[in-house]
């Protein structure tokens, strides 16, 4: 039996690494954490303000206008909408409620699922996807496994899955919503990233009906830039899923800041289109830039954020001196050291992660570009210095935008 620790290492540390490189956090680009670059909506900032108005009452525990405006998005009846303190919460709220003996989890996956397992009692099994076929994952093999491990009660895809980008359709989904509706399994489906795919998929939150066991769950955080706020909603069209969640769910989880916000941000057409044309823009550019690097696999990505493997060690802490901060996935399980993830940002960012990468051939210390560093059999640091003038791009030629690096 696998030995779980307690604690998920997340990205978006960059206060500790400002402190431990001696820069300006301010400075530092974060490129582990997956969060929209236009930033919070502007036309929501009023309605931030105005709900500082109404701190002193506790909301409505309904949150009925909150719930309103997600189920007119999603073309559901209220009744299937559940809201929470961020997705995270929901999930920790789905384990307990189910109470199941097993989970099937995805490997690598999301590592909070894992944890609200843990917490409810249930043991987690997991699925490996395979590196060879770039972690796809193939729904035949899910149904396969499920079949062969009756005492599963809960299978939990992440779609697209983090962190491998991949993103199993809708019609893909249909012959394991099936199954799981005829052996009576739960289903829950973390589309925490779906509305940031360059895939024409709109995610299984759209086609819920009463007949089956699955839950999404959504989360705010992402597309509308505001992990601080602290929003987001499963919705579940099951009469018997819905009930579970009602009886699990703490009173007032979602404060009044977020329930404001929640209740308007889908009417940000503008914001919206402009989300869907910066990745529609930038998730290919990147991709495509970062499949030119010698040193990088990629694997293809249908989000906004792009799995790497690199053998250049220490790849993660070479970034920092570039003021550069990427997600270090060897904590996944399912995957190895040599593993990273970027966002995918706005286009400056972008290139900025770009130049770090092709100038990393060889790395400066002090100015001074050094081709080599070796220890002495005394355990000094020496180093080779690079002859030539420090700053000139490195073995290889960059296609960065044609600029000079
Ligand atoms: C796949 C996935 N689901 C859920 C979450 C949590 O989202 P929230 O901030 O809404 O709790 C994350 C956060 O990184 C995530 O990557």
């Amino acid at each position: 039996m696998k030995v779980m620790s307690d604690v998920v290492t997340h990205g978006g540390n960059r206060e500790a690494i400002a402190a431990l490189t001696q820069q300006s956090a301010h400075d530092l680009l974060d490129f582990s954490a997956n969060i929209n670059p236009l930033g919070v909506p502007q036309n929501l900032q009023p309605v931030l303000q105005q709900a500082l108005t109404e701190l002193c009452d506790y909301p409505n525990p309904d949150y009925p206008e909150l719930v309103a405006a997600i189920a007119k998005w999603h073309h559901a009846p209220t009744a299937n909408v559940t809201v929470g303190n961020g997705a995270v919460q929901l999930i920790f709220e789905l384990a307990n409620a189910l109470k199941a003996p097993e989970a099937l989890l995805l490997a690598p996956t999301f590592g909070e699922y894992a944890r609200a397992f843990h917490h409810a009692g249930t043991t987690v099994r997991y699925l490996t996807l395979a590196a060879a076929q770039n972690f796809v994952v193939d729904v035949a093999t899910v149904i396969a496994d499920l079949a062969a491990h009756p005492q599963t009660r809960v299978v939990c895809l992440c779609n697209p899955n983090n962190p491998s980008g991949q993103c199993i359709s809708d019609d893909a989904l249909v012959p394991l919503v099936a199954y799981c509706n005829r052996h009576d399994l739960t289903l829950i489906l973390d589309e925490a990233f779906m509305d940031l795919t360059v895939t024409a998929n709109h995610g299984w939150a759209n086609r819920l009906t009463a007949r089956d066991n699955v839950v999404v769950v959504r989360s705010v955080t992402k597309l509308f830039a505001v992990p601080g706020l602290r929003l987001g909603y499963a919705l579940t069209a099951s009469v018997q899923l819905q009930q579970a969640l009602r009886d699990y769910s703490e009173p007032w989880t979602v404060n009044i800041l977020a329930a404001r916000f929640g209740q308007h941000m889908f009417e940000q057409q503008t914001y919206l289109a402009a989300t869907a044309t910066w990745l529609q823009t930038e998730q290919p550019w990147l991709q495509q830039h970062l499949r030119q690097i010698p040193y990088l696999q990629v694997v293809p990505s249908t989000t906004s954020y792009i799995l790497l493997k690199s053998q250049v060690p220490h790849l993660r802490e070479r970034l920092w001196q570039a003021g550069i901060l990427i997600r270090d996935c060897a904590n996944y399980v399912g995957l190895t050291p040599g593993y990273y993830r970027v966002a995918v940002k706005d286009h400056a960012a972008n290139q900025k992660l770009m130049r770090a990468l092709w100038q990393l051939t060889d790395f400066q210390i002090n100015g001074v570009k050094i081709i080599e560093k070796t220890l002495n059999r005394w355990g000094h640091q020496r180093f080779r210095q690079d002859q030539r003038h420090v700053g000139v791009a490195g073995r290889f030629a960059s296609p960065v935008d044609g600029a000079a690096l």
